[in-house]
């Protein structure tokens, strides 16, 4: 069977160029979204240096013009992303900017994240937030939640609008549900390792296992599907986030976290998500086009994909386009394929 969608769309991605091309590059993070059916792909701030001005955001612009992908950019919502002072978000959306966010770090400053609430708010640019605060030792899921709880209050109070990113837990989708209910402005996203893998992995993969939030036990996989399927999470997203093969061979402490994702998001998803019958193949192509679309104030494009929702293959290496391939996926099966 072929199934036609419209192209999919990544609101988080981290392409490491500039900085750290070694990593990743524009081109090889184009041909990564390309492979996994993406036509849109929305780059992280945290490269060197952090993209944090007009000047910077303006100079991303330009360089992401003549590519076979669409790629936009999230400009840092403060100052190399130390968590102190504001950037200045009009400037930044003046100068092409599609959103606010300084994620990889946590806003650990409650007054700063209020601040910037009200300024994306002011400014109209969508904020998405890395709400995890990494000194709680093993960024245990109350790492995540404590600032899940944190960011939804303070968006409450401001009035303002909040993206949260990748949410991992049973607790997160719930406080994030009965904020919903409560008439909060806020959207999440979930990445596919979230719902596909649980800790139990790090035994198999180890560093490859290793990612920020981490992956968690069963209960919060199916706890996340459960807020898939009821509208909860309203986005997947990929997290893709390259690493050299030296960087994840080193011992759990010191590899960086990160996986890769936009070869896998689809077909992880149609696996897990559709196949298992908890999302109709509808619902879940909206994850992946109209809601990240509508978050991100984009126009409708003709853009389209085709894909096999039936086929099965097992993820190799030379379906890596990634220049890295610190993948989970590699060796594991998955029933749909992008054509
Ligand atoms: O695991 C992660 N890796 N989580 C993040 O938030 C950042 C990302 C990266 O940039 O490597
Ligand atoms: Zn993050």
């Amino acid at each position: 069977m072929r199934v036609k969608a419209p192209a999919l769309i990544d609101i988080h991605s981290h392409f490491r160029d500039p900085g750290f091309e070694y990593k990743e590059d524009i081109l090889s993070g184009s041909a990564a979204a390309l492979a996994g059916g993406y036509a849109a792909v929305v780059c992280m701030a945290n490269t060197k240096p952090v993209i944090d001005t007009a000047e910077l955001v303006r100079a991303q612009v330009k360089r992401f013009g003549n590519l076979p992908v669409r790629l936009y950019q999230a400009a840092a919502a403060t100052v190399g992303q130390q968590g102190k002072e504001l950037t200045d978000f009009a400037a930044l959306k003046a100068a092409g900017a599609i959103a606010i966010s300084d994620d990889g770090q946590p806003i650990l400053d409650a007054k700063v994240m209020y601040d910037v609430l009200q300024a994306a708010k002011d400014a109209g640019l969508p904020l998405m937030t890395h709400s995890e605060d990494g000194r709680i030792p093993g960024r245990g899921s109350a790492a995540e939640e404590y600032m899940v709880a944190r960011d939804l209050m303070l968006a409450e109070y401001a009035d303002a609008p909040v993206h949260i990113q990748h949410i991992t837990t049973a607790k997160s989708a719930d406080m994030i549900r009965q904020a919903k209910r409560g008439g909060t402005a806020v959207t999440c996203e979930t990445c596919p390792h979230y719902f596909m893998f649980t800790e139990e992995i790090r035994a198999e993969k180890g560093s490859i296992a290793k990612v920020f939030p981490p992956l968690r036990t069963r209960r919060d996989a199916d706890a996340i599907i459960e807020a898939l399927a009821d509208g909860t999470i309203d986005i997947i997203a990929t997290d893709h986030a390259p690493h050299s093969r030296e960087e994840k061979a080193q011992a759990w402490e010191f590899a960086p976290g990160g996986m890769i994702g936009l070869e896998t998001a689809f077909a992880a998803s149609l696996t897990a998500l559709y196949h298992s019958g908890a999302l109709t193949l509808s619902e879940l192509i909206s994850k992946f086009t109209d809601n990240p679309r509508k978050l991100l104030n984009l126009p409708e494009t003709d853009d389209y994909i085709e894909f096999d929702p039936d086929e099965e293959w097992t993820v190799t290496e030379a379906d890596i386009k990634s220049k890295s391939a610190n993948s989970p996926f590699l060796g594991v099966r998955l029933r749909g394929k992008i054509m």
